[in-house]
């Protein structure tokens, strides 16, 4: 065990909700805070985002290294500031937590699944289908943490389907000498069994659902979103949603034909495919450039907009700066970073 976490068990008192919870030395007090039900605000859970900063009004935590110090550094430490996700109680402890005004939280489970199928979509992506014992409760837009064989620590990954089903399914890309990757891509096969731990995170749509939306997405940042934008369409929210998906080449796009075919389907859906490197005199018609830079030059007027964003984290920063310069506010702007685990 690490030296400077303590064993034992602490109380974490958490205003202004009023709760009262109990926190293992050797956990995080985010992981504690999801364990009991408590909706407090998060989405990488490795100091990477900032969603998680919260105040320490009492007690001594341990920090561990590693926060982004463009997120949270010591001007925020000397404010008494902590990022939940890298902290240890040492003594029971006293915090301020804003809570997420969405729906309770769920608490995340052990979920025993089975492989359905495995196919791959592009070169790179890999199209993954869990069958799990019932239908598992979990919110469009939240993630699983997949307890892959041998794979420390866990890498998460988002559902890309609506939830109510006795399947879960994934977008699995592979990298070059990733782990998870070349798990599925080498060894996963149907029949197969799989753990996976969830559901974690906020990202969702809104509840203000006359609020028309612009979604971003690159690469597999699709899961999520298709996820969101399944669930809001089969339920028939109304509110307009624009989809622009970034990808480099025709071969790296996948899931055109449900995307197209819910564009053809509702009128409130209007989707952008939008390619970065496809060779000139291809045949392909669509948008080219990077898909941020499309978004800036459609968006006309950023009033009463929402955006969700999804992908990797440069993606989501280049699009973060084109929102705020066409005026949105930091709390019309959604974002899942899709940060490497480390
Ligand atoms: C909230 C959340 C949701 C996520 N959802 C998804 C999802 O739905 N689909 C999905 O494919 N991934 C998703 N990810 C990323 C995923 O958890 C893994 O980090 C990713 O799949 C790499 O895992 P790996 O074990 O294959 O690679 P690793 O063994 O972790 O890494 C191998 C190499 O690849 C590099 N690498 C890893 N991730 C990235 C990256 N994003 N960009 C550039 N290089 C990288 C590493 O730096 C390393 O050099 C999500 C991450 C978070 C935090
Ligand atoms: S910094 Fe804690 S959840 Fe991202």
């Amino acid at each position: 065990m690490n030296a400077h976490v303590s064993s034992g068990a602490f109380a974490v008192d958490i205003a202004p909700s009023s709760h009262a919870i109990t926190c293992r030395g050797d956990q995080t007090l985010l992981d504690s805070c999801i364990q009991n039900g408590i909706p407090a605000r998060y989405n990488c859970r490795s100091g990477e985002c900032g969603e998680c900063v919260a105040s320490l009004v009492g007690g001594e935590v341990y920090e561990m290294p590693g926060a982004d110090p463009a997120i949270f550094n010591d001007k925020h430490r000397a404010a008494g500031k902590l990022l939940l996700c890298m902290c240890f109680p040492r003594t029971d402890v006293k915090l301020n937590v804003p809570l997420a005004q969405d729906a309770p939280a769920i608490r995340p489970t052990t979920i025993n699944t089975m492989v359905e199928s495995v196919e791959r979509v592009t070169p790179t992506i890999y199209r993954v289908r869990l069958e799990t014992p019932g239908p598992v409760a979990y919110r469009a837009g939240q993630c699983f943490e997949w307890i892959a064989p041998g794979v420390r620590p866990n890498r998460m990954y988002s559902a890309a389907n609506r939830p109510g089903d006795s399947a879960i399914e994934f977008h699995v890309r592979v990298y070059p000498g990733g782990r998870v990757g070349a798990f599925v891509s080498e060894h996963m096969s149907p029949g197969q069994s799989l753990e996976i731990l969830g559901p974690f995170g906020h990202f969702g749509l809104s509840a203000s659902d006359w609020r028309p939306s612009i979604c971003i997405a690159g690469g597999t940042g699709l899961a999520p979103i298709h996820a969101m934008l399944d669930e809001a369409l089969a339920r028939g929210d109304s509110r307009p949603l624009h989809f622009f998906y970034g990808a480099r080449s025709q071969d790296e796009l996948y899931c055109l034909d449900t995307l197209r075919g819910w564009a053809d389907k509702h009128a409130n859906f209007t989707f952008t495919p939008v390619l970065s490197d496809e060779p000139e005199g291809s045949g392909w018609t669509g948008a080219r450039g990077l898909v941020t830079d499309v978004v800036a030059a459609q968006l006309q007027d950023a009033f009463g907009l929402e955006a969700y964003l999804c992908g990797p984290p440069v993606m989501i920063d280049a699009a973060v700066a084109v929102l705020e310069t066409a005026g949105f506010s930091d709390s019309d702007i959604h974002a899942d970073r899709f940060v490497p685990a480390r």
